[in-house]
């Protein structure tokens, strides 16, 4: 096995999708960590053809250094290429979680491990056939036999994964309304402690929840089939929120009641938000400087109501293309958590009505995008926020889960949406200016004394 040139690495990585710092100066690369397997997913022996999986950490000359796992493929000349592409390797990862297989790494090991039932994973043949999605995501995925599906980490941080430690929770705890995780494989005893794969069930899927609401909501009227399935999804997210507040003696999934001091501290955090949106937002926008200090004073609010309900680990990323359709049911899933973030702020515990902040945004821009492409200009976001919160309000019935006072809930739940609508808005600045207005259009009229409806 022919070791790879460093100096090869910075060209490397510009080249690739998942690569975060395209386009910025790199000061430095450093391989903090590296493990070579051969095909069955063993520490390949010197004479033997492997695969390199290596941790880099990029140092760029203005902002934190960057951790990424990449998976290498070095020619005898020493030129490298992307693994993840030759099955060989997806196979070896797969034989490494079957087999909870230890592989020696060059400061500690490469360990496989089994969540849950073993029969689902070996009732897979040893060497399985492996297919790549067409999805454009951050990660690298792979299905196998269409049963299972392993996403490699591309952008690694010490400690675990937020989906890692989530997934082996809510099987433990018996949430259905997810692909159930299977495994995994970590890095640990050496420098670097982290999560290098998941392994989840594949579902068949029949869409995903984002095109399949833009899909019912067309027409010129909402059906209550579609709204009582708006309904259910509130549901599934209300009892994802009552498993994740239901083990106090887990102190990572523990509730712990929200105190003043964290109001406090999310407000300050979105007043901050709420500055560098304004400041990108300045030519684009420029009647949103207007509204600068009723936003704030809108913000403040929440500093200042009566703390009262839990903050419980929460998905931190939800959207309707985190979930799925399959069969009828929904499932969420992705529970790794924004992945701009680092793995100890995703796995702060929040207040759960920040999940469900989430929801309404992606709802509310669906609406504004058919609305956008022409569709009639109907109230489609009343009927469907009073559906998603009725669902909801039944099933995240943990005592002390949600606020007790109207007031906290509301401001909770609005301020959570205006956080939202800052990140949208700042999102759209950089990628998609003609969205702009969506976000733009709800700042600009939002009003601060009024939340939206909530179901008695
Ligand atoms: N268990 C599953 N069964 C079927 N399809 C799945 C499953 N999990 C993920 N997928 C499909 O794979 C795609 C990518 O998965 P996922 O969102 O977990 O990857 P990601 O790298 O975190 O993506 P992103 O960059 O969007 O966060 C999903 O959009 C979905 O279509
Ligand atoms: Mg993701």
């Amino acid at each position: 096995m022919t070791p790879f040139d460093p100096n090869a690495l910075p060209a490397f990585l510009q080249t690739r999708r998942w690569f975060g710092g395209k386009g910025l100066p790199i000061k430095a690369i450093q391989v903090l960590e590296q493990v070579v397997i051969n095909a069955r997913g063993d520490r390949a022996r010197d004479d033997e053809e492997g695969f390199t999986l290596a941790v880099l950490e990029v140092q760029y000359p203005l902002i934190h250094p960057e951790r990424y796992l990449a998976p290498l493929k070095v020619d005898p000349d020493g030129t490298i290429h992307e693994a993840m592409e030759d099955d060989a390797l997806g196979r070896a990862l797969f034989r490494i979680i079957r087999e909870e297989k230890r592989v020696p790494s060059a400061g500690g090991v490469m360990r496989g491990e089994i969540v849950g039932d073993p029969s689902v994973l070996r009732a897979l043949p040893v060497e399985p056939g492996v297919r790549r999605i067409s999805a454009e995501q951050s990660n690298t995925s792979l299905i196998y036999e269409d049963r299972v599906i392993l996403k490699l980490i591309r952008k690694i941080d010490i400690g675990n994964n937020p989906e890692w430690e989530m997934g082996q929770f809510l099987r433990r705890n018996g949430f259905r309304y997810t692909p159930p995780l299977l495994g995994g494989i970590v890095l640990e005893g050496g420098p670097v402690h982290s999560t290098v794969a998941v392994a989840h069930q594949f579902v068949p899927v029949e869409s995903d929840g984002w095109s399949w609401a833009l899909e019912e909501m067309r027409g010129a009227h909402l059906s209550p089939g579609f709204l009582a399935e708006v309904k259910k999804l509130g549901a599934r997210l209300g009892e994802l929120h009552r498993i994740l507040a239901s083990d106090p003696t887990d102190p990572l999934f523990a509730p712990e009641p929200i105190q003043t001091e964290d109001l406090q501290r999310w407000a300050a955090s979105i007043v901050g938000e709420l500055g560098v949106t304004m400041a990108a937002a300045a030519s684009s926008v420029p009647e949103l400087s207007r509204r600068h200090e009723e936003l704030i004073a809108h913000i403040q609010r929440l500093a200042t109501v009566k703390p009262s309900g839990s903050k419980i680990r929460i998905h931190g990323d939800l959207h309707l293309g985190q979930t799925l359709r399959t069969a009828g049911e929904w499932l969420i899933f992705d529970f790794e958590g924004e992945p701009a973030r680092t793995y100890a702020q995703r796995r702060e515990k929040h207040s759960p009505l920040r999940d469900l902040a989430g929801l309404l945004r992606s709802f509310a821009y669906a609406c504004a995008s058919l609305e956008l492409k022409g569709a009639p200009l109907i109230d489609r976001e009343t009927p469907i926020r009073k559906a998603l919160l009725q669902g909801y309000l039944s099933e995240a019935t943990a005592p002390g889960l949600l606020p007790e006072d109207d007031e906290t809930f509301d401001v909770l739940l609005g301020t959570m949406e205006l956080e939202k609508l800052l990140y949208e808005l700042r999102y759209e600045i950089h990628h998609r200016p003609e969205w702009v207005k969506i976000p733009a259009r709800t700042l600009m009229e939002l009003n601060a004394q009024k939340e939206g409806p909530r179901p008695a």
